[in-house]
């Protein structure tokens, strides 16, 4: 049970913060019905609420431990705050059962790129990051040059399947270490549609698989070298841009036979509760739900 607030923001070019916390606040008591419906479960099948506590929007934040702290109440269940990126995370483990720290993972969403080790459940050490836009992000801003319009990501993955990006080669970005930098790339995009002035539809097509293939690349050449530095045994992609179809393929490729690769299915990848829910059962009792907008990785 998904609610997804694309068409909300659709005609602002991206998530407006106010609107986005009223339609959580309107819609969650609804949603919340649908869901227990739909699995078939009452209260009292329960046994703990997992709520995010951050990072993201503070309004939307506020909104879900309001809810959760009543529900906590009205159930007397405990309530465990969980780290949103932890969360897409421990989506691989829902689709992966038998999955279990020790793991190399890339969480790739509309905020962040990190590389993370996770030597055991609730421990996250960082190893990469970006050092300006997020994955996500870049897709985002280069569908809208592009004028693909929001949400950007999806878009550019429709249209780059039909391009070819040997005709409008972009450049791979390439920092030292396990740095990720996306800011030049998109620099590269706006330079060319300058030159190119008014693109036709299979330039424009050609341009996104340019640029996908470029984030693509870049993004599984550090966690190849991650890979390399430390082996592991199991490998998650898992946040927004993991639903690429071209990441999909080629990290199954990089990966190859030095680790067991878990992609969480599309609808795990993108923002959903269930991921929320997996992480607060794995880690359970320790961690409250104080909202933190700009929470990072360690708790
Ligand atoms: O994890 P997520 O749903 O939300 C955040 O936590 O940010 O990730 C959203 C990001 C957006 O930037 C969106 O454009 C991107 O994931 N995204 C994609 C695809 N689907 C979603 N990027 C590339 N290809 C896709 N198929
Ligand atoms: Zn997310």
């Amino acid at each position: 049970m998904i609610h997804s607030q694309v068409d909300l923001h659709r005609d602002f070019g991206g998530v407006v913060p106010e609107l986005a916390a009223r339609d959580h606040l309107e819609r969650l008591p609804r949603l919340l019905d649908m869901a227990l419906d739909e699995a078939g479960v009452k209260p009292a099948d329960l046994n703990r609420i997992a709520v995010t506590r951050g990072p993201g929007l503070v309004g939307c934040l506020l909104v879900g431990t309001g809810m959760a702290e009543g529900l906590s109440a009205a159930w007397s269940l405990p309530i465990t705050g969980v780290n949103h990126l932890w969360g897409h995370v421990y989506a691989a483990m829902l689709s992966r059962p038998d999955l279990e720290p020790p793991l190399l993972g890339l969480v790739v969403s509309g905020a962040h790129s990190d590389l993370v080790r996770m030597p055991r459940h609730g421990r996250f050490e960082v190893i990469g990051r970006t050092r300006d836009d997020a994955a996500g992000e870049a897709f985002d801003k280069a569908a809208r040059m592009l004028g693909l319009g929001y949400p950007g990501g999806p878009a550019m993955d429709r249209l780059a399947r039909q391009g070819d990006a040997r005709r409008q080669p972009l450049p791979r970005p390439s920092l030292p270490g396990l740095e990720y930098s996306f800011s030049g790339l998109k620099t590269a995009l706006l330079y060319r549609l300058r030159d190119l002035g008014e693109p036709d539809d299979q330039t424009r097509a050609d341009l996104s698989a340019a640029f996908e293939e470029s984030v693509v690349e870049s993004l599984l050449e550090k966690l190849d070298s991650a890979l390399d530095d430390a082996p592991a045994n199991e490998v998650v992609i898992a946040g927004g841009v993991a639903a690429n179809t071209l990441l999909r393929r080629r990290a199954a490729e990089v990966v190859g036979e030095r680790a067991r690769l878990t992609m969480p299915p599309l609808v795990l990848c993108t923002d959903n509760a269930a991921m929320i829910a997996a992480a607060g059962h794995f880690v359970g009792a320790h961690h409250p739900a104080t909202v933190d907008p700009s929470l990072g990785w360690d708790a």
